[in-house]
């Protein structure tokens, strides 16, 4: 029966703000879709070009009820003229969107709240969830008077870090490298641990956000900004994060003292999993279109065969990593499935692989531009994630015990690929940047059928049940969220 707009009045109207990047707009959007089932009237805020561009992947945005699209512009100047498939540079659009994204967000909320649009039956805004580096959504929430929340899209690890960038400053150890010099501050050891803070001991300076690394000027305004956005992220009502209990409990503990209002909902997608099928579940957020191919092509694969090779939606690498990378997957004589993005190296891709390897791998291989990731990673056929190591694939690819190899470029990558190799045993490292063809294959016959393999295989399961433990009835996750819901978010 159809609600009266009184009933509706009387909802809570939560506005969802990710950061305009995949990475983010993928829990944002998870978490938007657990409130909209709990009663919340969603109102989901894409900036213009990336709305543009999940219009065109989606052949349209559906009219959902009591959910709604809206958007801010990013401030970027070359937004229209930038190329319709491709991540924004994202330097650049942290820069843009501490200083360009309040006033058109003050706007939208004025919007929102006034009569005219109540008459179409939508209640007042009453809270406001950010991702944790669009922190103009805390100064907005403050300004209208509502509580905000800050979704830390990354675990709680890296935040550790962050907040300990002050004290690796006071000791020298930031910046580690300056580009203009060849000695580092490390003493030349990148290899040390960061014994100094107990919780961070297992930790090396190697481990540490790429941008803590050079005086590079985009790598100082990372660092300013993400300084700015972590303190300023503390002052929100509560903050919470992709992760669970068992996964981070020591970073957890370490950061209750310092935040005390802290709620673990991870892994997130496992909490939709369990939503009624009447729920918007199924409502997905791809910037690239998907390609279902790729779970046919598995179904032809047996148990526990297929490598899954993905870097996310950022990364971009050079033709001389593409060239071995390919041959180590050849090499390896595995099935593999690989996800080359659009944007994900200049040119034409299909150009750019080795002569050869096609038709040496047709047999063994499938290559396409981007696929339902999540689909991929719970079929049976595949055996281990060769992953850049960015949070959503790692946790991902836990909650569906997956093993990985890591292979980590930037910002958080390196911590994360740290903690799946030696706190959660899931994980092995590729040691270097420069990445070579027999390392490769050498990993991939480890984890796909090597004897480390079979012991990392049983630990990802291990993590798989822990993860489900936290995001089932009564586990820490799933009590996160209603906490969440009844103690800081009007409803
Ligand atoms: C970025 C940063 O790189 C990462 O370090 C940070 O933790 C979050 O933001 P990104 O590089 O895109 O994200 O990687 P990741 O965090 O793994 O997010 C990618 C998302 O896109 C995942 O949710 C993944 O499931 C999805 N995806 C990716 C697909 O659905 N299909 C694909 O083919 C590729």
């Amino acid at each position: 029966m159809a609600e009266t707009y009184q009933q509706q009045k009387k909802k809570a109207h939560a506005v969802c703000v990710p950061f305009p990047a995949q990475g983010h707009i993928n829990p944002m959007l998870k978490l938007a879709i657990l409130l909209h089932s709990r009663g919340f009237r969603i109102t989901f805020v894409n900036t213009e070009y990336n709305q543009r561009r999940l219009i065109r992947s989606r052949g349209g945005l559906d009219s959902l009820p009591d959910f709604k699209f809206e958007t801010i512009p990013d401030g970027l100047s070359s937004t229209d003229d930038a190329p319709a498939d491709a991540t924004q540079d994202v330097v650049s659009l942290c820069d843009s969107t501490r200083n360009n994204c309040l006033d058109p967000f003050l706007k939208l909320l004025k919007k929102l709240n006034s009569s005219d649009n109540s008459s179409s039956s939508s209640p007042p805004v009453n809270c406001i969830i950010g991702d944790s580096i669009m922190s103009f959504c805390v100064v907005a929430a403050r300004e209208i008077g509502v509580p905000s929340v800050c979704f830390r899209t990354t675990n709680a690890c890296c935040f550790l870090v962050n907040r300990n960038f002050t004290l690796l400053k006071q000791k020298g150890l930031i910046p580690l490298i300056p580009t203009d010099s060849t000695t580092d501050h490390s003493n030349g050891n990148l290899e040390r641990n960061l014994d100094f803070i107990p919780e961070l001991k297992n930790l090396r300076l190697r481990d540490l956000p790429t941008f803590f690394r050079t005086t590079d000027p985009r790598d100082e305004l990372l660092q300013d900004f993400v300084m700015g956005e972590s303190e300023r992220a503390s002052t929100a009502s509560a903050i919470i994060f992709n992760t669970f209990d068992a996964l981070e409990s020591e970073f957890l503990n370490s950061l209750s003292r310092i935040c005390p209002s802290i709620f673990t909902i991870g892994p997130i997608q496992s909490l939709i999993h369990q939503l009624p099928e009447n729920s918007l579940k199924f409502i997905g957020a791809n910037l690239w279109t998907e390609e279902p191919e790729c779970l046919r092509w598995l179904e032809s694969k047996p148990p526990n065969s297929v490598v899954y090779v993905n870097f996310g939606s950022i990364t971009v690498l050079n033709q001389q990593q593409l060239i071995e990378l390919a041959w180590g997957l050849a090499n390896s004589k595995r099935n593999f499935l690989w996800i080359i993005r659009s944007d994900s190296i200049a040119g034409d891709p299909s150009v750019m692989l080795p002569p050869g390897f096609l038709e040496e791998t047709k047999e063994l291989g499938l290559i396409a531009k981007w696929c339902p990731q999540e689909q991929v990673l719970n079929h049976p056929s595949i055996g281990a994630f060769l992953t850049h190591c960015g949070w959503n694939s790692m946790i991902e690819s836990l909650a569906s015990g997956v093993p990985m190899i890591c292979w980590p470029f930037f910002a958080d990558q390196h911590i994360n690929c740290r903690l799946a190799c030696t706190e959660w045993g899931v994980g092995r490292e590729i040691n270097s940047g420069n990445l070579e063809r027999n390392e490769v294959e050498k990993m991939i016959r480890e984890v796909i059928g090597g004897e480390n393999g079979t012991s990392m295989k049983k630990k990802a399961i291990e993590w798989k049940k822990k993860a489900q433990e936290a995001t089932g009835i009564d586990g820490s996750s799933f009590l996160n969220l209603e906490k969440l819901i009844k103690g800081v978010l009007p409803n």
